[in-house]
């Protein structure tokens, strides 16, 4: 099932500030994102922001006359794919867990015909407090989803467990959910960003790949049920929370890690821009500036692609071109030359650092267009085409 309609429920905590982000990062995933808070909430954060946002008013009153027929309670969750309450208080699991209806909110989780997923947050003592534990155990028992909490440090400077999921993490677990499990029982290794060769000590050449797809590649192979190793060169992003992430800096490095552990994958995605050249005559110290001309000699690194997919039992292997003429041309030459079954051509001119990109796929069949979308949404529908094609190969 794809997720389409949420109801974002916001509860009265500090981290209800977050839930702001997590609505963005629904918004921007194409959800349609309808934002039901408490009272409580709106002492942490305006209704205003989630309904620029979301760009749906919030509702908060079981008494509210906005809707048609006077039945918010009723009508805000018909069509919603789930209910997601970011944060979840304390008193509103108490409230879920006795089945109360004394709000807007808890009256639409309680009369609910979708999924409901509560990410906790509260300070450690709340979490451990012997009713919260029971709560927390009815709630699960009674079908309810909890996402974390998580430990780490709190609002109220103690350290324990109660603290949010980050938004990311919790678009990660919820989309997760919903996403067909097209790839269960396989594992998938995805490189991604770039790699970084260096000169001297504190300088290097490197390029302008943000790791955006890699990342978002990983994720959707997650989303799909397989088990992912996300071998990065640096970038600013955080991995998935659920991949085996390994960082590597030059293309030797990632060439080593990526060699040791081709053997244990059923897939691999070359989706990293590797550098071309490495510095031969690289400088252990920094190099001191003086009056002369320096020269950098550059020798070709390994093509890690290359020497994955000419092994004699290589893994179903994905290549990514990045081109800024003749894209689907060169993409195809370079599927041929590396015996690839599937290659994703982008324009580098407009794929590199965006958000959104247009993917062009070239398989034995031919070539098939992934209009304009963000790059989440193309790794989803990239891994359904690998899936299609490694079931149809191997099953
Ligand atoms: C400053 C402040 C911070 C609070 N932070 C939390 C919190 O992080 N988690 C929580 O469960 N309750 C927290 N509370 C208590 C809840 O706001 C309170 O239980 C409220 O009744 C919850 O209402 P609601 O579940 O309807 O949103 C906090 C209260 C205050 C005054």
């Amino acid at each position: 099932m794809e997720l389409k309609r949420i109801v974002l429920g916001v509860t009265g905590g500090v981290a209800a500030y977050k839930a702001a982000e997590l609505a963005r990062l629904m918004v921007k995933d194409g959800l349609d994102v309808q934002v039901v808070m408490t009272e409580a909430a709106r002492h942490f954060v305006g209704a205003a922001t989630f309904q620029a946002i979301t760009g749906h008013p919030v509702f908060t009153d079981l008494w509210d006359e906005r809707v048609d027929n006077g039945m918010a309670h009723i009508d805000l969750t018909r069509g919603a794919d789930a209910i997601l309450v970011a944060p979840a208080s304390a008193d509103f699991l108490a409230r879920l867990a006795q089945g109360s209806a004394s709000d807007l909110l808890s009256t639409l989780c309680l009369a609910r015909d979708c999924p409901l997923l509560l990410a906790p947050a509260m300070n450690r003592q709340m979490w451990e407090a012997p009713a919260t534990r029971r709560n927390a155990a009815q709630l699960e028992a009674d079908g309810v989803t909890l996402l974390g909490p998580d430990c780490g440090e709190q609002a109220c400077g103690e350290v324990g467990f109660g603290r949010m999921l980050e938004p990311d993490d919790l678009l990660d677990s919820l989309a997760a959910r919903f996403q067909p499990k097209r790839l269960t029982g396989l594992k998938v290794l995805v490189t991604a960003g770039p790699t970084f060769e260096p000169i001297d000590a504190v300088r290097g050449i490197s390029n302008t790949s943000s790791g955006k797809m890699g990342y978002a590649v990983a994720r959707a192979a997650l989303e799909a049920g397989a088990e992912v190793t996300l071998v990065t060169g640096p970038t600013c992003l955080t991995p998935p929370r659920d991949a085996r992430t390994l960082r590597v800096t030059s293309a030797q490095d990632m060439l080593s890690k990526v060699e040791e552990a081709a053997d244990h994958h059923d897939i691999f995605i070359s989706v990293a821009a590797v550098a071309d050249y490495y510095v031969l005559n690289r400088s252990e110290q920094k190099i001191k500036k003086d009056a002369h001309i320096l020269t950098l000699e550059l020798a070709p690194n390994p093509d890690i692609l290359a020497n994955i997919s000419s092994r004699p039992k290589p893994p179903f292997c994905v290549g990514f071109a990045a081109e800024s003429e003749n894209v689907e041309e060169y993409a195809e030459l370079k599927r041929r030359r590396k015996h690839l079954p599937l290659i994703v051509a982008n324009d580098v001119t407009e794929a590199v650092g965006a958000d959104e990109v247009q993917l062009v796929l070239l398989d034995e069949a031919g070539k098939h267009v992934l209009e304009k979308a963000d790059k989440h949404i193309q790794a989803r529908r990239l891994i359904a085409h690998i899936a299609q094609l490694y079931n149809t190969r191997y099953q």
